[in-house]
């Protein structure tokens, strides 16, 4: 296993597998009342650059159960880049903690993070990517089809930087990923050269569309994301012209395979991206799947820090 853990592509696609079912291992472990205390004594420290609910919760509780303990640092304190550079940030914390997890704007910023400390560092968002919650999206999709093989998977929405890890746990998982996005707002093009690469290895499809309703046309999973990520608040009213018509409502999901699940990473923009009636309605996992951070990130911290 690598030192860090910084995007999907960096893995082969058996250590994500093992990872996914290291996660199903500890969550059973977690149900059935008890959690080794793996990490005693280790300590994650928590850089922000942005807001977080679920990464900020889900990474401090996945230490606690584990044994160990975790330090957040908010965006007002470090000041990654600024009050101090990256590389010296990097060396001076590497002499406190045993692993650090970042929420970054710039992905170089945690790249160089990584470069320069001496312990393993956890990308907990960045402008690129978001890989923990591309482990915790596969978690949900394990657990409801059994598998990601040959799963059909549509994201509908913003090609941002939740599209790109989850493309690329597809692909190397096996899953079929279809996106429907307008003009403008793809990935970008060496993330899909890269995810072409994963599914001629792994033998999943991938197609890219403009047409949400021929994009979720036998669709076992839809997923979509927020249409503003954050750092994207001057585009804002910009972007709510653009993306109405890719909104995942009742009529949109009924276009879908029966049996079809619906995810959303969150925070969701009810009325914008989803409705409240398919957020809250039968088909909707977004819960199941937002505490699925929690054990995904187990696995990814019991791998680094074990
Ligand atoms: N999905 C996700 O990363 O949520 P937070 O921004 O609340 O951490
Ligand atoms: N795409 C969103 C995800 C938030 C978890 C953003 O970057 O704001």
């Amino acid at each position: 296993m690598k030192k860090d853990f910084l995007a999907i592509s960096d893995y082969p696609s058996q250590e994500l597998q093992d990872l996914l079912d290291l996660a199903e291992e500890l969550k059973a472990e977690w149900k059935s009342g008890g959690n080794k205390p793996i990490l005693q004594g280790k300590v994650l420290a928590m850089i922000f650059q942005k807001p977080s609910l679920r990464t900020r919760v889900s990474f401090d509780m996945a230490m606690r159960h584990l044994g160990g303990d975790a330090l957040y640092l908010s965006p007002a304190e470090i000041g990654l880049g600024k009050r101090e550079s990256i590389a010296d940030v990097a060396r001076v914390i590497s002499g406190y903690v045993q692993a650090v997890m970042a929420r970054v704007f710039a992905h170089e910023h945690v790249v160089e993070l990584a470069k320069w400390s001496s312990i393993p560092v956890i990308n907990g968002l960045s402008d690129y990517n978001h890989p923990c919650q591309a482990m915790a999206d596969a978690l949900t999709i394990q657990e409801e089809f059994g598998t990601l093989k040959g799963i059909n998977v549509t994201y509908v929405g913003d090609g941002n930087n939740v599209a790109v890890s989850l493309m690329h746990v597809c692909a190397k998982l096996g899953a079929n990923f279809t996106i429907a996005n307008p003009e403008g707002y793809d990935m970008p093009a060496e993330s899909i050269a890269e995810a072409r690469k994963f599914a001629a290895e792994s033998g999943s499809a991938l197609a890219f569309l403009r047409d949400p309703h021929e994009a979720v046309k036998g669709a076992q999973v839809i997923y979509t994301d927020t249409w503003t990520s954050m750092g994207q608040e001057a585009e804002a009213a910009r972007r709510a012209k653009v993306f109405p018509p890719y909104q995942v409502n009742a009529a949109l999901v009924a276009e879908a395979a029966p049996e079809a699940i619906v995810m959303h990473c969150l925070p969701a923009h009810r009325g914008q991206e989803i409705t409240d009636e398919v957020a809250d309605g039968p088909h909707s996992r977004l819960f199941p799947q937002a505490h699925n951070r929690l054990h995904a990130q187990k696995a990814i911290l019991a791998q680094l820090l074990g």
